[in-house]
């Protein structure tokens, strides 16, 4: 009988069709790693994970019995995909689940930057009425968006009816896709410099790592304000806070950090125009239902012979 670890917080409507599922047999965990990961997997073919959970080729190698894993979400930057598929592992992510939801917390990012919304929530709470706050309209303003797939996507057709430009890149999409989602396509730089507001959503690679760094905030328009809901490691924290402290960059508001946990004295999160979440981008009840449901019926359909979706390896 095939066993599938749950080594996550899972909503229960996505539990209950694996553990529905005849000849399954469903163990669920706190999120483990290391020796406490290998030790669970034995015997087990499917795994599902969110981000907490990292499985590596040193985790791989020692889990001879694991046919499947399955990232409830969308990076799978946790999961060495490559490594997995020369072992013979499956990879499996739920596309679509949350890009409404993460799109929604980019929007609310970005309107928190603009009007110094918690700043003002902060002062408030302590007493002080400071109607020196001011902040920026959007409408009108061009917002740049690396990476146009399903977020990016549905984060420009949300700017557009705000009334903004919208101008982005992305090397794997055509000029004919971004006219459909409604955004002048155009390299990199040419982005990085007309951006008023500048919104990050690439996976997490090589190539992307640092796309936004020290060359980008040499090059952008004095007073940009960045959003990052989608890596940590895809803005050079360094460079940033440099950028910030120059007024180079007006504001940052920032969901995900190159070292998760940050760290309550991590100089981004104390600073004074960096607005921020602790990677909560995917985090309302309609997402987790809807990932967890994905990515339990996926699992669940691969280790019975059924047709399944959202490999990516
Ligand atoms: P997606 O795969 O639909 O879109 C990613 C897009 O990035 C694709 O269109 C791809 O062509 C493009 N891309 C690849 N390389 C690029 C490059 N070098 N430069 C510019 N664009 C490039 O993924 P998605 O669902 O839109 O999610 C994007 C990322 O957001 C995920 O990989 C994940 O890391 C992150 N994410 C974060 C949260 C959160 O909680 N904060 C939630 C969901 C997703
Ligand atoms: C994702 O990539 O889907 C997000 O980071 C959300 C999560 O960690 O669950």
């Amino acid at each position: 009988m095939p066993k599938v670890l749950i080594s996550a917080k899972l909503e229960q409507e996505g539990v209950q069709l694996l553990r529905a599922v005849p000849g399954i047999e469903v163990i669920e965990t706190e999120p483990l790693n290391g020796d406490a990961l290998v030790e669970a997997l034995r015997g087990v073919q499917g795994l599902i994970v969110r981000s907490e959970t990292k499985v590596k080729a040193d985790i791989l190698e020692k889990t001879p019995d694991l046919k499947v894993i399955g990232r409830a979400g969308t990076g799978y930057d946790n999961i060495d995909a490559k490594t997995a598929a020369a072992r013979g592992i499956a990879v499996l992510i739920a596309p679509g689940g949350n890009t409404v939801t993460t799109a929604e917390h980019t929007l609310a990012l970005m309107f928190a930057l603009a009007r110094h919304i918690p700043q003002a929530n902060e002062k408030l709470h302590k007493g002080e009425f400071d109607r020196k706050l001011i902040g920026v309209e959007l409408t009108g303003k061009t917002l740049g968006v690396l990476g146009l797939g399903n977020i990016g996507a549905v984060v420009a057709h949300r700017a557009l009816g705000l009334r903004m430009k919208v101008i982005g890149y992305d090397p794997v999409i055509d000029a004919e896709r971004a006219g459909e989602i409604g955004v002048d396509l155009m390299p990199l730089e040419d982005v990085i410099r007309q951006a008023d507001f500048l919104t990050v959503h690439t996976p997490m690679l090589p190539e992307t790592k640092h796309i936004v760094g020290k060359r980008a905030f040499e090059i952008c328009k004095p007073g940009m304000r960045l959003i990052n809901c989608a890596r940590g490691g895809l803005v050079d924290e360094a460079a940033l806070l440099e950028a910030l402290n120059s007024g180079r960059v007006a504001g940052a508001a920032l969901d995900v950090f190159e070292k998760e946990p940050p760290g309550a004295d991590h100089p981004l999160v104390q600073h004074p125009r960096v607005v921020c979440t602790p990677h909560l981008g995917a985090s309302t009840s309609d997402a987790q239902t809807k990932v967890a449901e994905i990515i339990c019926r996926n699992v669940g359909n691969f280790l019975t012979g059924k047709e399944y979706v959202g490999r990516v390896n």
